[in-house]
């Protein structure tokens, strides 16, 4: 099969990396891809965005397969344009991907349904978003309806912050049209995991659980970014835990979406706090995480494709789907100043050392190949993923790969899947 993965970043290059494992595929495509995923795919110069691109380029070529992986093709309906066109598309429609589009949906999909999250108001006007934060106890979270790169949520830890967060996005419009409306939403304390699912819209099967760490420096310090390193299984998601976000969260979801005639089919991205009183949805994306994939597929047992193809089909239930044991960590290696300013263009060294060991995979997000080397050129630029038979040598073993790897202003946490001291 002749396989389109849309996108280009490392959550693209995992799913490629896993499926170009398939016995199935005979030719990977990418668009656009990077530098990194040159070496797997035939990187085609078409945006992620552009649907007329993807569709035409897809007929001429005769592709079997399309993965819309990031989430603004998915927003946009790129799935339906496929779809329409007799194209097989492995992602979520429209309006199913609306769930992670628009929070101020999502928060109503849960409130209608009864599905455990933050209490809410959403405000469409400044001035009363402004009035009704007054009145609050703090923290509070102000969230940006609409997609912000996940830079559209501010924890406000004071008046002062959540008003700044309002006037930004509502009024300066910092996200563009994302932040017509916001969410005001309850500050929850607890423990976050991120737990993936398959679904064919009847079916629901999680993947193992993970743990992104998305601030920019150690100890959870510094701005929200995209996610600055992951590990996979996280320790705190029990298996009574995950009974429960099946019974309450997961399925409830899946059926809910069914109700309201936009069935998900898809990777489902639950984003929970384990809070004293259960846990709760933080978020939901219509999509894989990134940098969550980047350790929870290199866990993956079996083949990416069938599994894709089942959902497509709606026989996810006939498939088996299996994990490894052990444990995944991924080291974000970011340009200095994300997610603020920074530069790009700058040669990366040290990564052919990494050549001979198995357990560890460097998956590229921003990176350019040209004439045989690797430059810079995007915000997060490497994420290297190790296997361990525990955690902690999962971790280990990535830091020496990181420790390897060298380019100008290289900015990385030192702290990714530590646990004591009431990190993680
Ligand atoms: P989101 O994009 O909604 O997941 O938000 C990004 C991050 O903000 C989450 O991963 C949490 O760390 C934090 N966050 C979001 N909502 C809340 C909340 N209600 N309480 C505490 N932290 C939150
Ligand atoms: N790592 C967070 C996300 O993919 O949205």
């Amino acid at each position: 099969m002749k396989v389109l993965v849309v996108g280009g970043g490392g959550r693209e290059h995992a799913i490629l990396w896993k499926l170009s494992q398939s016995p199935k595929v005979t030719e990977l495509y990418c668009a656009p891809g990077n530098g990194g995923i040159s070496e797997l795919a035939l990187c085609v110069p078409i945006k992620a965005l552009d649907i007329d691109g993807v569709v035409s380029f897809s007929r001429s070529n005769g592709i079997d397969l399309v993965v819309v992986s990031p989430d603004d093709p998915l927003a946009v309906g790129m799935v339906d344009a496929l779809e329409g066109a007799g194209i097989r598309a492995f992602g979520p429609r429209k309006a199913a991907a609306e769930i992670e589009a628009s929070k101020v949906f999502a928060k109503g999909l849960m409130k209608k349904y009864g599905i455990p999250t933050a209490e809410y108001e959403v405000f469409d006007d400044s001035r009363k978003a402004l009035e009704y934060l007054e009145g609050l106890g703090y923290p509070v979270v102000v969230k940006a309806d609409g997609l912000a790169l996940g830079k559209g949520v501010v924890v406000a830890e004071s008046f002062d912050e959540a008003k700044d967060a309002v006037i930004r996005i509502m009024e300066e419009k910092v996200f563009g049209e994302s932040g017509s409306r916001v969410v005001i939403e309850e500050y929850l304390s607890g423990r976050e995991v991120t737990v993936l699912a398959f679904t064919d819209g009847k079916t629901i099967v999680p993947m193992v659980s993970s743990q992104d760490h998305k601030r920019a420096f150690d100890n959870d310090r510094g701005p929200n970014t995209g996610g600055m390193g992951t590990f996979s299984p996280s320790p705190f998601y029990t298996p009574e835990t995950a009974g429960y976000c099946m019974e309450r969260i997961f399925k409830p979801t899946v059926e809910a979406m069914n109700r309201e005639g936009r069935t998900f089919v898809g990777v489902l991205y639950f984003g929970l706090m384990l809070t004293k009183t259960g846990p709760k949805v933080l978020e939901y994306n219509a999509r894989f995480g990134d940098p969550e994939t980047q350790v929870v597929l290199p866990l993956l047992k079996g083949d990416l494709l069938e599994i894709f193809e089942a959902c497509i089909d709606g026989r996810l239930e006939e498939i088996k789907v299996e994990w490894q044991e052990g444990a995944a960590a991924c080291v974000i290696m970011a340009s200095g100043g994300y997610p603020g300013k920074y530069e790009t263009g700058y040669e990366i060294s040290g990564l052919s050392e990494l050549g001979g060991d198995q357990d560890i995979v460097v998956f590229h997000a921003g990176t350019q190949k040209v004439s045989g080397k690797y430059y810079t050129s995007g915000g997060r630029v490497l994420g290297v993923t190790a296997m361990g038979k525990s955690l902690k040598e999962a971790v280990q073993k990535a830091y020496d790969g990181v420790g390897k790897i060298s380019f100008k202003n290289a900015h990385y946490r030192k702290d990714i899947g530590l646990i004591g001291n009431g990190r993680v």
